[in-house]
């Protein structure tokens, strides 16, 4: 790898700058996204390897980031199980079939891999493309955030339906999130044998649930995944909304990394972590639709926090939002690598 930063802070190596990539790098801010965006569907683009690398290796090109991240979807996996997925413009995704009978649990499928062999065409593609510049990163749904689409059908301001599942009937939703996790576990698993170089688990909707629910139903089948991954050499990234209260529980799965959002001091949280787990984060990212001037301060501010911390990996503290100017996503990873400790 010639770009050795995003492995060197996840392992806690020390670095001279921290490496930075995005959530939702290569995505509707971007008007070369659109570009491709308007000749096919969501899906058409995440199963065609070589529309996937295109998209992927967009912030690659425009950016000069430190990582790449697979362009793909977390709801794959669920539409391999027997999901009939689409996604609409302004909809968002949506599952015609709900899960939310013993008989609709029944009926997914755990035996899946053959089905997103599409996701390693896609990686082998991607890596030719990269060529050993920078990583790239795989990733995957983690089974509570992925659960909750199957449930709801679709996405949720609540998620109404799936807490009543956990709490009315707990033996059901384990039911559904043991054979997610299963899926989960064989799907990084694939992604790691086909040549990602890190993954990300993302639990996006984590922060719906108490501290109980969120152990039981989430934490634990997280647990479980990092445990089943081949990770010689590759770093685990934990990611969950909410982490400002959780990263000390998502610990004990023993991820490398734990990304963290913006509600927490990220000083305070590392201290607060075992030594050897690095954490990413945790700009605002409404940060970014601020004037340029309190972009940098930010960033500079955040990096004078964590100055003498190994084990630091720059990034939002969720996903870049598709209104972001593109400018500014630009100019913060320009103020970013231009960082000097
Ligand atoms: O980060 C990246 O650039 C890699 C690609 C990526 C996408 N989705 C592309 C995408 C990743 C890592 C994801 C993960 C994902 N998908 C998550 C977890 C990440 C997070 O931000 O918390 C979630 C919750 C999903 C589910 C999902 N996919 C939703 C809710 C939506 C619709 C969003 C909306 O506002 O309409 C998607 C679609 C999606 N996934 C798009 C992209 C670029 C937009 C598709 C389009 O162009 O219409």
């Amino acid at each position: 790898m010639i770009n050795n930063l995003l492995l060197d802070a996840a392992f806690s190596k020390p670095t001279d700058r921290p490496p930075v990539w995005m959530m939702r790098q290569a995505g509707r801010f971007m008007p070369q996204y659109w570009e491709i965006k308007n000749k096919y569907s969501f899906l058409e683009m995440c199963k065609t390897p070589e529309i996937a690398a295109d998209v992927t290796m967009l912030p690659v090109e425009l950016l000069d980031i430190d990582a790449a991240i697979l362009f793909s979807d977390i709801l794959v996996t669920a539409e391999a199980m027997g999901g009939d997925l689409s996604f609409t413009q302004g909809v968002g995704p949506r599952f015609a079939n709900p899960v939310r009978t013993a008989a609709d649990i029944e009926k997914l499928e755990t035996e899946v891999s053959d089905k997103l062999q599409y996701v390693a065409d896609a990686i082998k593609v991607i890596q030719q493309r990269l060529n050993g510049k920078i990583p790239l990163i795989g990733f995957a749904g983690a089974p509570f955030t992925v659960m909750s689409y199957l449930v709801e059908g679709g996405s949720s301001k609540d998620f109404k339906l799936t807490k009543l599942m956990l709490h009315n009937e707990p033996e059901l939703a384990h039911r559904l999130l043991v054979k997610i996790a299963a899926v989960t576990a064989d799907y990084l698993n694939l992604q790691i044998a086909a040549g990602v170089n890190a993954v990300q688990i993302f639990d996006s909707w984590a922060q719906a649930l108490s501290w109980d629910d969120y152990t039981e139903f989430s934490h634990r089948y997280i647990v479980e995944i990092i445990s089943k991954l081949n990770r010689t050499k590759i770093p685990v990234i934990s990611f969950c909304k909410g982490s400002s209260v959780f990263a000390p529980l998502m610990a004990e799965a023993k991820p490398d990394v734990i990304s963290i959002d913006w509600n927490v001091d990220l000083l305070d949280m590392k201290k607060r972590l075992p030594n050897e787990i690095a954490v990413q984060g945790n700009l605002d990212p409404h940060i970014l639709y601020a004037d340029k001037k309190v972009i940098k301060d930010r960033i500079h501010k955040l990096f004078e926090r964590m100055r003498g911390e190994n084990g630091f990996i720059f990034n939002l503290g969720h996903g870049i939002m598709p209104d972001i100017p593109f400018d500014n996503v630009k100019f913060a990873i320009e103020v970013v690598k231009e960082f000097r400790y």
